[in-house]
């Protein structure tokens, strides 16, 4: 997110106190606070599954072998440590695991930090299934999944859209709200699952959390272990322990799963010189990622791409398909105008000749043009109510008043890492979405990044203010990540009071939403998950928001008890192809997923370790 370039600047002096003392040497491989959830037994790590289809999920753990000898070093995440061991799975309909569909057993090693997938096929579809690892005499925690519906028969989806969980940002109760629903299809999460900081001056969250909630390692993730490590701290939190125990998880990374504002070949926070080779730093992001998710891989050979095709499609039965767009690896570099960006863009103002020129120049790209191609077939034509659309970054055009912004009022600016950083992507898109038929089905764009809520209905052209609505966009908040109140409070002299700061907050988020005609709804106060539920009559979208600041509770991410709470909802109608109010929460699921039943079909488990 880059709404405003200067989140360093919210550090203050008890922060830099202590980064004096954790910023210390770069590099330091913090072995005792990596080996802390490890000790906790060879499953400390949890487990977890994705990536869903109509007869197969992943299902993932890690599993820290026991040393050796008493006083042998604990082979932590990130260390190269530990033997290869072998890790049994198996996979059930009931949670005491009596009708048993599938089991086997895969080795894992320190080439794939010991972490383990197993992509379980065979199974039935829109079936709710339990899962669990065994190794050297320990069994695992039971973990709950469940199949898509296949192409015969209609159900409605449920599923939770999340980004931006910063763990340095706050407490993870999103996540725990998320573990104790039992409505779930799934968890979408669309970016910035980590984040690469460091607890020194590059530290980035409240201040109220330094020394009980600090990052691992200590300084920023840089090389395989850090982002080995980085990932095992996420792990190890209970609440996304418990939400990743629960549900299956479909995720993409964004920027921050390697550094600030990548673009193919660099990041806004990437310095050659310190910091060495870029390719190789994402590589090995990539690398600890895909060890570390339970994420699903397209066969390498079957679909050659350009680097490795991460973007995917799910598919739920009639209902409509879920695109999964993965918009880093192969982007051009952000435009930025300098003094307001100098690398990886930002905040920009328009309306200079040279700027605009090079905002919508056609050979500048978000998605690759085969990942735009390919998304452009998926939405065309299949006559199924919905396409949905999971991605990074803003594709509404937005535009932010200067006034707003501190920078000077007669100043429009765009935010050049958004879809608006790449204008002639974005055309080609809603032109795209303009011209399907009415009956080929509506598109649904689900959005992070921005750790603010909005609903927005996409225009047809960025230029027209009596615009045609050709789909609208959800974007859901933080989990934890600051977003525009954070950003208010620390630009505000100190001492303002929390209720001037949420008002001052409100009133920019008032503006920009003034300033955009098709921008329906837009929170910058609350941070949480936004509940998505699909019927072929609608799609609603549920807001769940920690509580408003108050003179009592200034940052509820703090508070570990504080959870988020039903906030707003809006929808879009089959049809209509724009936003309109809903009247209130989703209730009940009228279809719940199959369970407990054994059907009697045979199934193959197929098993590849992870890495
Ligand atoms: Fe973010």
């Amino acid at each position: 997110m880059t709404v405003q370039p200067s989140r360093r600047t919210v550090l203050k002096g008890a922060a830099l106190a202590a980064a004096a003392v954790a910023g210390g040497p770069l590099r330091v491989f913090d072995a005792e606070a990596a080996a802390a959830p490890a000790s906790d037994g060879v499953f400390g790590y949890g487990v977890a599954s994705g990536d869903p289809t109509a007869d197969a999920v992943v299902i993932w753990t890690r599993a820290t072998p026991p040393p050796r000898r008493p006083g042998d070093p604990v082979a932590a995440p990130g260390s190269g440590l530990g033997q290869p061991l072998q890790v049994h799975w198996e996979v059930a309909r009931d949670a005491s695991f009596h009708h048993r569909v599938g089991h086997g057993h895969v080795w894992t090693s320190p080439a794939s930090d010991h972490t383990v997938k197993v992509d379980v096929r065979g199974l039935d579809a829109y079936t709710r299934y339990w899962y669990r690892f065994r190794a050297v005499g320990q069994t695992s925690a039971v973990g709950r999944t469940q199949t898509a519906p296949d192409d015969g028969l209609l159900h409605a989806l449920r599923f939770a859209l999340v980004s931006c969980s910063n763990y340095t940002g706050g407490y993870f109760t999103a996540y725990r709200a998320l573990g104790r629903r039992d409505d779930l299809d799934f968890v979408l999460h669309v970016g910035d699952y980590i984040y690469e900081y460091g607890n020194g001056a590059d530290r980035y969250g409240p201040l109220a959390l330094v020394g009980t909630r600090d990052g691992v390692p200590a300084t920023e993730t840089i090389d395989l272990a850090g982002y080995r490590l980085r990932h095992a701290l996420h792990k190890s939190d209970p609440d996304l322990a418990l939400a990743h125990r629960r549900h299956p998880w479909i995720t993409i990374f964004d920027d921050h799963e390697v550094a600030n504002n990548t673009w193919a070949a660099g990041a806004e926070n990437h310095t050659p010189g310190t910091e060495g080779d870029f390719a190789l730093r994402r590589r090995q992001a990539y690398q600890a990622y895909l060890e570390w998710m339970p994420f699903r891989l397209p066969d390498q050979q079957a679909v050659p791409h350009q680097g490795t095709r991460f973007f995917r499609r799910f598919t739920f039965g009639p209902l409509g398909d879920l695109s999964v767009l993965e918009t880093r690896q192969n982007r051009s570099p952000q435009v930025d105008v300098p003094p307001f960006t100098s690398t990886g863009g930002g905040l920009i103002p328009i309306g200079i000749p040279a700027v605009d020129a090079q905002l919508a120049d056609p050979a500048r790209h978000l998605p690759e043009p085969e990942q735009l191609g390919w998304l452009a077939d998926g939405v065309a034509g299949r006559g199924r109510p919905w396409h949905l659309i999971g991605n990074q970054v803003i594709l509404t055009p937005v535009r932010f008043p200067g006034a707003v912004l501190g920078a000077p009022p007669e100043l429009t600016l765009v935010n050049s890492d958004q879809w608006d950083g790449y204008q002639a992507d974005q055309a080609a898109l809603l032109a795209h979405l303009g011209a399907q038929p009415p009956g080929a089905g509506d598109v649904v764009v689900l959005t992070g990044d921005i750790h603010s809520s909005w609903a927005m209905d996409l225009p047809a052209s960025r230029s027209d203010p009596a615009y045609t609505p050709v789909g609208v966009e959800f974007v859901c908040p933080s989990v934890t990540s600051d977003g525009f109140y954070e950003l208010v409070r620390a630009a505000l002299p100190a001492g303002t009071s929390v209720a001037a700061a949420v008002a001052t907050t409100q009133g920019i988020t008032a503006t920009v939403a003034g300033a955009n005609p098709w921008i329906r709804y837009l929170d910058g106060l609350g941070h949480g998950y936004t509940l998505i539920d699909v019927t072929p009559q609608r799609v609603q979208a549920d807001y769940y928001h920690t509580p408003r600041p108050s003179s009592a509770l200034p940052d509820p991410r703090v508070d570990a008890a504080v959870e988020p709470a039903y906030a707003v909802s809006w929808q879009t109608v089959a049809g209509s192809r724009r936003v309109s109010a809903a009247s209130g929460p989703v209730g009940a699921r009228g279809d719940e997923p199959a369970e407990g039943r054994v059907i009697g079909r045979s199934m193959a488990g197929t098993a590849a370790p992870g890495g």
